[in-house]
């Protein structure tokens, strides 16, 4: 498929016991007591996560949540996803109280092959989505594979969505990002004609774009 000539699958890498990056979107929406109210993207990336697990992997899961605009915030820790990972797949699930600095690089370093670690909310520093040079080299440093499988996220220069890949040479995608972007490919390309999007979603002024590109056909 075009969109993803040149993007190696999570299958073509060399994952057993190298220390791998997988980009997921666990932006989960939350009640007031923090409890998870629809779990649906965490339980959409799990055949990536079980897949480099069993390959032998030292799994590294990295996610945004919410937009706490370059603050820790407790409301918005991923904390609540990590407890869910671990009843969804039975895995214990390390989780450093940041995403860079000693708290990860001393987790990463104790995690064997096919133990996960989930790190701490990536914009809880504003150089997340800044794409900013010394924080991607600070995710760089705590990992040797790149795995992209954050869908919702994909389309951020973001610098755990862009930058990073930047300057892994051992990247690809998850099984996510290759089902939709499949899924998208069959219904953008070659649509049955008249046809009819439904489109859903909490923030409508991101999909406008989309709805251009849409009605020019
Ligand atoms: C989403 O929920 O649309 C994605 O996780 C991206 O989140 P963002 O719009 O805050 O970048």
């Amino acid at each position: 498929m075009a969109y993803l000539d040149g993007i190696k699958s999570i299958e073509e890498l060399e994952l057993a016991n190298q220390r791998v990056f997988i980009r997921v979107d666990f932006n989960v929406p939350l009640d007031k007591e923090q409890q998870i109210t629809d779990d649906e993207r965490i339980r959409a990336a799990i055949p990536t996560i079980q897949y480099a697990i069993e390959a032998g992997a030292k799994v590294i899961l990295a996610s945004h949540l919410g937009r706490p605009k370059g603050k820790v915030a407790p409301e918005y820790s991923l904390e609540p996803c990590g407890a869910r990972l671990t009843e969804l797949m039975k895995v214990e699930v390390h989780m450093p109280d940041d995403c860079i600095g000693d708290a990860p690089r001393k987790v990463i370093q104790d995690l064997r092959a096919g133990e996960v670690c989930l790190l701490e909310n990536l914009r809880f520093h504003a150089e997340e989505e800044e794409n900013e040079e010394g924080f991607i080299k600070e995710l760089g440093e705590l990992c040797d594979v790149y795995v992209s499988d954050a869908f919702g996220g994909v389309h951020r220069a973001h610098a755990s969505t862009a930058g990073l890949p930047r300057i892994k040479s051992e990247r690809g995608m998850g099984f996510l990002v290759k089902r939709e972007i499949a899924s998208l490919a069959r219904v953008v390309d070659s649509p049955a004609r008249p046809f009819v999007a439904v489109l859903g979603g909490a923030k409508v002024a991101d999909k406008i774009e989309v709805i251009e590109s849409l009605m020019q056909d």
